[in-house]
């Protein structure tokens, strides 16, 4: 049996607490023989800067590199706020997806049948929800040079940013995302804005050639990036897979994630190129949300987002669909229980705490495995 390697980077408010509970699951699956991880960990953010006075050391960049995936819990927190701009915590994570090339985002937008009743829109239009969106990490007009602002002596000031993408950059992401879209509902909606923009004629352009070239099996569709924003409130089950460029894609994530009630159940992947001798990706994956300095050592993180970006790292790293699977649906079935966190509680259920939650549905998967 191969031994995947971890590097297990907890960070700093509730990242440890919930980070506890994936070791939790890791420490059964190799008991149980079902794989074998090898983990080591490390210190990411303010707790980093705590010990070495920098928010990510050479040496945990090192075993970042030299790991098949990095599980990441979250950085920050007011305790951190005056400590110098290049040490901040979130550079930390910044130089990780730096440095690995993570130019994939992939944020899926999952709506549990329980919990269809806690999003802001009516129960019908999100219950069942399932969709993913990828987004491009690495380009376009949060990098693209000139990034200016400059003075124009006439009590004036002009802003610049670039929107900047080179062919290879479109063809990359967009494998990306027909590839799982292959995996998935086989329907991709690529998004961009080809009716002002230049970066958007390209993006569609060549969007459309790697379909033509290399996809033809998947159903290809184009919106304009406002009319789908629309799209994703008032029809969101339309979509499969979305992909999209890195300012879209901020957006539209966070449009998406809100569809299905809590930041405490949305997980994410970032993906780099397949080194062509290993067939391996670099690969962080880590829950959408922060530190939640406010919930911090109490026991009430909700977990679960951390467990699934766990389980995206079972199904995109490692192949480990099946377990992934399990993990998905052990979920379903506590939060069907009306086993609840804090944050995700109704009327009628029962609130635990973090290492509860964990147990719960370790539980559960366990008796999936029975
Ligand atoms: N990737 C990251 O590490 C990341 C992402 C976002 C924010 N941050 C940092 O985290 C700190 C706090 O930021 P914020 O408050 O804006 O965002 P946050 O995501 O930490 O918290 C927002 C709200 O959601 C709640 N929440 C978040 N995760 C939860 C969970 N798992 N279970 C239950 N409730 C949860 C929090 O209690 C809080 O009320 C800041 O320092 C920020 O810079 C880090």
């Amino acid at each position: 049996m191969a031994t995947h390697k971890l590097l297990l980077l907890p960070g700093d408010g509730i990242g440890p607490e919930v980070m506890a509970e994936v070791k939790r699951l890791i420490d059964w699956v190799n008991g149980q023989g079902i794989a074998k991880f090898e983990t080591e960990s490390g210190l990411v953010g303010g707790s980093s800067y705590d010990a070495d006075k920098v928010s990510i050391t050479d040496a945990t960049m090192a075993l970042a590199q030299a790991s098949d995936a990095v599980i990441f819990g979250a950085v920050g927190g007011p305790k951190w706020a005056d400590v110098p701009y290049e040490a901040r915590p979130e550079a930390g994570l910044l130089r990780l997806r730096k440095d690995m090339a993570l130019f994939a985002n992939l944020r899926p937008a999952i709506c549990y049948p329980a919990l269809a009743e806690s999003s802001s829109l009516k129960k019908d239009v999100v219950e069942g929800l399932d969709i993913m969106i990828v987004r491009e990490l690495t380009g376009g007009v949060y990098f693209g040079e000139p990034k200016t602002i400059t003075d124009l002596g006439n009590g004036q000031k002009r802003a610049i940013d670039t929107q900047v993408y080179d062919t290879y950059e479109i063809e990359r992401i967009s494998r990306v995302a027909f590839e799982l879209a292959r995996k998935r509902r086989n329907k991709m909606t690529s998004m961009e804005k080809h009716n002002v923009m230049k970066s958007g004629v390209l993006w569609k352009e060549v969007v459309t050639q790697v379909h033509a070239r290399e996809y033809k099996d998947v159903q290809l569709e184009h919106q304009l990036a406002d009319s789908g924003a629309m799209q994703l409130v008032r029809q969101p089950k339309q979509f499969d897979v979305i992909v999209t460029d890195n300012l879209f894609g901020d957006i539209l994530s966070d449009i998406a994630a809100m569809l299905t009630g809590s930041l405490g159940m949305l997980p994410s992947a970032s993906l780099g190129e397949v080194d062509q001798k290993t067939r391996k990706r670099k690969a962080l994956y880590e829950p959408v949300h922060g530190s939640a300095p406010d919930i911090a050592g109490k026991g009430l993180a909700n977990p679960v987002a951390m467990l699934t970006s766990f389980g995206m790292a079972l199904r995109y790293s490692f192949d480990m669909g099946e377990l992934a699977d399990k993990l998905d649906q052990a979920i379903a079935t506590v939060l069907a229980k009306g086993i609840r966190t804090g944050d995700i509680k109704s009327e009628g259920s029962t609130v635990v705490s973090t290492s509860q939650m964990g147990e719960a549905i370790l539980k559960e998967v366990q008796a999936l495995y029975a």
